[in-house]
């Protein structure tokens, strides 16, 4: 039998203390953690368990998703991952060697979750993060080389909040600020994950959880709520909406935030959202009545395959009037709080790149101007090995010109370290959408679409605006290194559609 639908109580996750610690560039803040394996009771209470990977406290056992990182923008983050868990998985029997990569940040090479930087089983890493980026919503998930899909399927998935004083004052925060991370999955009788993906096309569960649990139900009060919307399904994209069941009515929606941060508010009823993709969006249920049930909605988005309840993602009842009247309206943050590349102009460029996105029916693999992950590796070959050999530099603006060459699929690509913004879409629904129009780090790109993007790569600051040292070794105004383009349908993704740029260092 399916999971109930809206029976069980949203978890909602609460932010992981870090301990204080101090070195040389000063103070700054460890997170431990573990990624751990368990039986969980994902299914309902009487069926089986199932075994779960996820990130938690060492020896407390996995949270799917992860503990919820909350940290202040300028301060210094160093995560210490440890691999605890079993040597080879027990369902999918791939060798659970591990990578993090902080989805969002503008790490260091060294730090960013390289496919082929794997930690062993019994082994730890410590990540770096530098958190210089203004408030947004990020999240860590495993990037392991060929098996990223299933490690993220089995629940090493994690959001992780940048947050500053603007954020705190202006958006909703506590109980009023809910991270709702969205997946999608199949069971097999013996209640373990079934990980069908017929010629790596991807995978599409019948069940749709969220936060972990399938269809569950959220206590609202009568006022605005701010959702950290993270698509965290393998390949499934969704087209969302907020209905009041009661008259039928979709709920008017704010999108406040994207990928890489605030943006102008854009109203919405509903918006398509891709897999890594985040929509941070404000619904006012001070439109309800106490009593009423908001579901919010999935309708069919083009090549997807659809069960006959992942139409449905959860439910929110009004069970109250508000409690607390702060942060009760949608607010227009200033040019100071919103991500720069939205105001970068065009003719700031100063290269155009061809994206080709592919699919090999031979081989049947997916690739990137005619490569694959593989490729890279063998020849230690990166996109940006052009005639003249000239890698871009931190602080560059570029137009990456990416067009869907592959058929019949949808591909939410996704470019490390930068942050960019739509300028344009064609070929398909022949419009920047409104809820695009915010600092993005993931863009769909439609079957047959061409979107160019104005892409804009990270400096890593040596110092902070007060002067304390960023404390990252090569940070000295450096990001030379490797960074990964892939798309984000992650059974895609592991076969092989993955690339690596250079961006030179101080030295190149
Ligand atoms: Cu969220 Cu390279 O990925
Ligand atoms: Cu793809």
């Amino acid at each position: 039998a399916k999971p109930a639908r809206f029976a069980r109580r949203l978890p909602v996750p609460v932010p992981l203390e870090p301990t204080q610690m101090e070195d040389e560039f000063g103070a700054y803040l460890l997170y431990e953690l573990s990624e751990q394996s368990a039986a969980v009771q994902v299914l309902d209470a009487g069926a089986p368990r199932t075994t779960l990977m996820g990130y938690g406290v060492p020896g407390a056992g996995p949270s799917v998703p992860g503990p919820l990182l909350k940290v202040d923008q300028h301060t210094r983050v160093r995560m210490r991952v440890h691999n605890a868990l079993p040597p080879v998985h027990p369902d999918f029997g791939h060798e659970m060697a591990t990578s993090v990569h902080l989805h969002g940040s503008a790490s260091l090479p060294q730090y960013d979750g390289y496919a082929d930087d794997v930690t062993r089983p019994g082994h730890y890493k410590d990540y770096w993060f530098p958190n210089h980026q203004g408030p947004r919503t990020l999240w860590y998930h495993d990037h392991g080389v060929h098996h990223t899909a299933q490690n993220v399927y089995s629940g090493l998935v994690a959001q992780y909040h940048l947050t500053n004083a603007w954020e705190r004052e202006n958006l909703p925060q506590g109980r009023y600020d809910v991270p709702l991370t969205v997946s999608d999955a199949m069971f097999a009788k013996d209640g373990s994950l079934a990980y069908m993906d017929r010629d790596h096309s991807g995978l599409y569960g019948d069940i749709i959880m969220v936060n972990g649990v399938p269809w569950p139900y959220l206590d609202v009060e009568r006022r605005f709520y701010r959702f950290r919307i993270l698509m965290a399904t393998l390949s499934r994209s969704m087209t969302l909406r907020f209905v009041n069941t009661r008259t039928g009515a979709t709920l008017p929606t704010t999108v406040v935030g994207t990928d890489g941060g605030l943006m102008v508010p854009q109203p919405i009823t509903s918006w398509r959202h891709a897999g890594a993709e985040r929509y941070e969006v404000m619904v006012d249920f001070g439109s309800c009545r106490v009593g009423d049930r908001i579901e919010l909605r999935n309708s069919s988005n083009k090549n997807n395959r659809d069960f006959l309840h992942t139409g449905k993602v959860m439910q929110f009842r009004v069970t109250s009037e508000p409690t607390d009247t702060r942060w009760n309206a949608v607010v227009t943050p200033p040019a100071s709080q919103i991500n720069p590349v939205m105001t970068a102009p065009v003719s700031a460029s100063r290269r155009t790149r061809d994206i080709d996105l592919e699919h090999d029916d031979t081989t049947n693999e997916f690739l990137i101007n005619g490569m694959s992950w593989q490729d890279v590796q063998d020849s230690d070959w990166n996109i940006f090995a052009d005639e003249s050999g000239t890698p871009p530099r931190p602080g560059d603006v570029e137009i990456w010109r990416i067009e869907n060459k592959s058929g019949g699929w949808f591909h939410p690509l996704h470019i490390h370290l930068v942050d960019f913004r739509i300028i344009s879409r064609k070929g398909g629904q022949n419009r920047v959408q409104a809820w695009e129009k915010g600092p993005k780090d993931v863009v769909y790109v439609g079957e047959g679409e061409i979107v160019e993007v104005l892409v804009k790569y990270a400096m890593a600051p040596a110092t902070y605006p007060d002067g304390r040292s960023t404390g990252q070794a090569g940070a000295t105004a450096d990001q030379g290194g490797r960074y990964m383009i892939h798309c984000h349908n992650l059974a895609h993704e592991d076969h092989d559609m993955m690339l690596q740029f250079l961006v030179a260092g101080a030295d190149g």
